[in-house]
């Protein structure tokens, strides 16, 4: 059984259908990767997992348990942890406390106890600890976002875009560093547009186009598919 099974996911935004029957699973472990163009679906897939759009059909099982209708605060307690496109750190909080803000959702109340596994990824932080959001460098900010949400120790973290906007050596450092947080433990469901950061890091990627899985397969299984890669991703 896998750790997280979406089974065809409708979701609307007032009259829009924008997700048209999604259905993916991870497996614990994994690191699987949704990938595709701007207004795919991709974000919407990992909202709905949360709860923060309440999907009109469709089932979400998390470990077993049907999490589908619960509020994002229930989800996250039950181990989910989402690190939001554009990063939102908070501008006007320390390192430290916007840290502790991902303690507050998360599964396991174990005090800080999560903060020191997390600055052995981002050592960079631990220098920071006292610096305010805002006077973080944009790859500061990602990585911040990232540990933000792994120090809840989550059992599937849900991570939208982390390389956006990114010059190509943090991009590397971030592929290394989510690379490590997966071989340590933790299962990730990626959203990527980066075709080769998503095809080095991936056990499984699903391609996706206007609210639906079109692709599904291994990172070699992609790579022989250049008419899926062109069409569905623009390469
Ligand atoms: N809050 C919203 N209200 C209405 N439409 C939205 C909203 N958010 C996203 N959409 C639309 O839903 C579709 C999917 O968007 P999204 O899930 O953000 O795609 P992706 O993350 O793959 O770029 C797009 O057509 C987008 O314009
Ligand atoms: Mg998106």
């Amino acid at each position: 059984m896998a750790l997280l099974e979406v089974q065809d996911l409708h979701t609307y935004y007032g009259e829009a259908h924008v997700l048209q029957g999604v259905s993916l699973a991870v497996g614990e472990g994994e690191v699987v990767t949704l990938i595709g163009r701007n207004g795919a679906g991709k974000t919407t897939t990992l909202l709905s997992i949360m709860g923060v759009v309440r999907p009109r059909g469709g089932r979400v099982r998390f470990a077993g348990e049907d999490v589908a209708g619960l509020a994002p605060h229930e989800i996250a307690r039950r181990g989910i942890a989402w690190v939001p496109e554009e990063r939102r750190v908070l501008p006007n909080l320390t390192v430290l406390e916007n840290l502790r803000l991902g303690l507050l959702g998360g599964a396991r109340g174990n005090g800080d106890g999560g903060l020191d596994e997390v600055f052995e990824f981002f050592p960079r932080l631990r220098e920071r600890i006292a610096q305010k959001g805002r006077l973080l460098s944009g790859g500061e900010q990602q990585m911040l976002a990232i540990a933000r949400g792994l120090v809840a120790r989550p059992r599937l973290m849900l991570v939208d875009e982390p390389t956006e906007g990114l010059a190509p050596l943090l991009v590397q450092s971030l592929t290394r560093i989510l690379g490590e947080i997966s071989r340590r433990g933790t299962t990730i469901l990626l959203v990527e547009q980066t075709l080769e950061v998503a095809l080095a890091l991936s056990h499984r990627l699903y391609v996706m186009d206007q609210g639906r899985v079109r692709f599904e397969g291994t990172p070699e299984a992609l790579r022989r598919e250049p008419a899926i890669q062109q069409r569905f991703l623009g390469v």
